[in-house]
């Protein structure tokens, strides 16, 4: 279908054709690295849940695979929905995931390859005895779903948690087992935030206080934290915090109460929705996988014949620098794609103006951007009204200012990444980091949004961003990952050719100077896995 073509991605991962959600247990198995993801193989819009498959060597070209599992039972009969992978010591794969039953009763299923020595993994198995979980006692039907990865305690048990809710609080349970066909629920859960709703996609990690490295999901003791993440039925937003997980009574208390599971961060703050990470024990790390959805309406994608694009998986540390957050990026092999680039040096962006970055197409780039602002000395004014203002119209002192993308030559439509300053009444700055969709679309019948938060700059830090942008998609980074903004835009007139990069400063009491380095990058040419030629 050649309608909407040019909002296909380049080197994200989509597939083909048809609706996409959840990445499902993302795991690595003999060289390659497995993506699942919920998939309906006939139509645009949810339904029919299946579990698509692809594999790739680098985390970026991807190959498709047939299907892994379709609903072909009673315990999965309306959707194989989202679940994980552990990956046992002894190297076999256990696979969980939430059936909707052919009553429409959410439960958890044991899958597991069928040849293990098969690096694909084509062949899944559904465990006999499915399912191993159904809703306990006092947990409602639709209210029990998405079992993590699972982790091994000190008693030599493995424990693993699924979300759900009691009234309006959302919650994590927590069960253990010695064989993943059995199971015990503890009376306590992990953790529970009043008001926040049911809890979908629930993650549970730990991370290095002092280390480059990611940790493997059974790591714990002195020098680790432990990252709570639940995704909001209600809002569809991913909420994470950060704390220190007991494993004497499995349960996990944040490091701030105020910036709880739910009420606090976000792994990203814009479209971005059911994340989910693993261990890459080749390189040591935490790869972290999030959902694009769509914010233009079903009819839409129907015409266009397809829905969503994963993010590009970004690895995920403890900002030690901070301590109150994580840092995401996207996964050091993006940068195999780089092409040509092109450097731009102190470029000063006076109140007011927007210049043009003269580097041709703008549909595929990887931008790193630092930004100086020089004060003019003018009344210094604060009327910024939070956040990221009524968008990158909104003028105040010190901002906003950074780089239009996905743009036409006559900025008739554009999208502002951007920072915004606004100084506090003890004399300190507060830096905001947002973008702004309100023009990103001559389309109509689209979702636009302004999007952002503050971001922690320490002294001595310059302003910095990453923008990767795609087609369609933009991820932006500020301060090497400590919040991320990731956007689904709809351009009708930047597009391919016409797609233009701009700098702009909508401050009115400062000077801008931004110092830049900008890549074309490549396709990441996703295709089928010829598996006929193999055999
Ligand atoms: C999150 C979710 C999961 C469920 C799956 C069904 O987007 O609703 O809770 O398992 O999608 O496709």
């Amino acid at each position: 279908n050649a309608m909407f073509s040019w909002q296909r991605t380049a080197f994200h991962f989509q597939p083909e054709r048809n609706w996409m959600n959840d990445p499902d247990g993302p795991l690595y198995h003999k060289g390659w690295y497995h993506l699942f993801y919920q998939y309906n193989p006939d139509s645009a819009v949810w339904g029919n849940i299946t579990w698509g498959h692809a594999v790739s060597t680098d985390l970026i070209h991807w190959l498709y695979l047939p299907i892994a599992m379709v609903p072909d039972s009673w315990f999965d009969w309306n959707g194989v929905w989202t679940g994980s992978a552990t990956i046992l010591p002894d190297g076999q794969i256990v696979m969980l995931y939430t059936g909707d039953t052919d009553n429409y009763v959410q439960v958890q299923n044991l899958a597991y390859p069928a040849n293990l020595s098969d690096p694909l993994l084509l062949d899944w198995v559904k465990y006999s005895g499915n399912p191993v979980l159904v809703p306990p006692t006092g947990i409602a039907p639709k209210d029990f779903r998405d079992p993590t990865t699972a982790w091994l305690g000190p008693d030599g048990k493995w424990r693993l948690t699924i979300g759900s809710k009691v009234n309006t609080t959302g919650i994590s349970l927590v069960y253990t087992t010695t064989n993943f066909t059995d199971y015990e629920l503890l009376d306590t859960v992990l953790h529970a935030v009043p008001g926040t709703g049911m809890w979908e996609c629930v993650d549970f990690y730990p991370v290095s206080i002092n280390g480059t490295k990611g940790l493997d999901t059974s790591a714990g003791g002195p020098g680790v934290k432990h990252v709570l993440k639940a995704s909001l039925d209600n809002t569809k937003l991913d909420y994470y915090a950060l704390g220190t997980y007991f494993a004497e009574n499995d349960t996990w208390v944040p490091d701030d109460p105020e910036q709880d599971v739910g009420i606090g961060l976000r792994y990203d703050y814009g479209r971005y929705y059911a994340s989910k990470t693993f261990y890459d024990p080749v390189k040591e790390r935490r790869i972290l996988w999030g959902w694009i959805n769509e914010t233009d309406t079903e009819n839409d994608d129907l015409a266009k014949g397809w829905a969503s694009v994963q993010t590009i998986p970004r690895t995920v540390l403890y900002d030690n620098n901070t301590g109150t957050n994580i840092l995401q990026w996207p996964v050091e092999e993006l940068e195999s794609l780089r092409l040509n680039s092109t450097d731009f040096d102190g470029v000063v962006v006076e109140p007011g103006s927007v210049v043009e970055l003269d580097i041709g197409s703008a549909t595929q780039l990887d931008i790193l951007a630092e930004f100086e602002i020089e004060s003019l000395g003018l009344e210094e004014t604060n009327e910024v009204n939070g956040l990221c203002g009524s968008g990158a119209t909104d003028r105040s002192s010190f901002g906003p200012f950074g780089l239009l993308v996905i743009a036409d030559e006559t900025l008739s439509e554009l999208t502002p990444i951007y920072f915004r300053l606004a100084n506090s009444s003890d004399g300190s700055f507060e830096t905001y980091f947002c973008a702004d969709e309100r023009r990103s679309s001559k389309a109509s019948d689209v979702f636009k949004q302004v999007y952002g938060s503050s971001v922690p700059v320490l002294d001595g830090e310059t302003l910095s961003m990453r923008i990767l942008v795609d087609h369609s998609i933009v991820e932006s980074f500020a301060q090497g990952g400590r919040r991320v903004i990731t956007s689904r835009l709809y351009p009708t007139e930047a597009i391919y050719g016409a797609a233009r990069l701009f700098l702009f400063n909508n401050a009115t009491g400062v000077n801008v100077k931004a110092t830049l380095k900008i890549w074309q990058l490549n396709y990441a040419f996703i295709h089928p896995f010829p598996l006929d030629q193999m055999h």
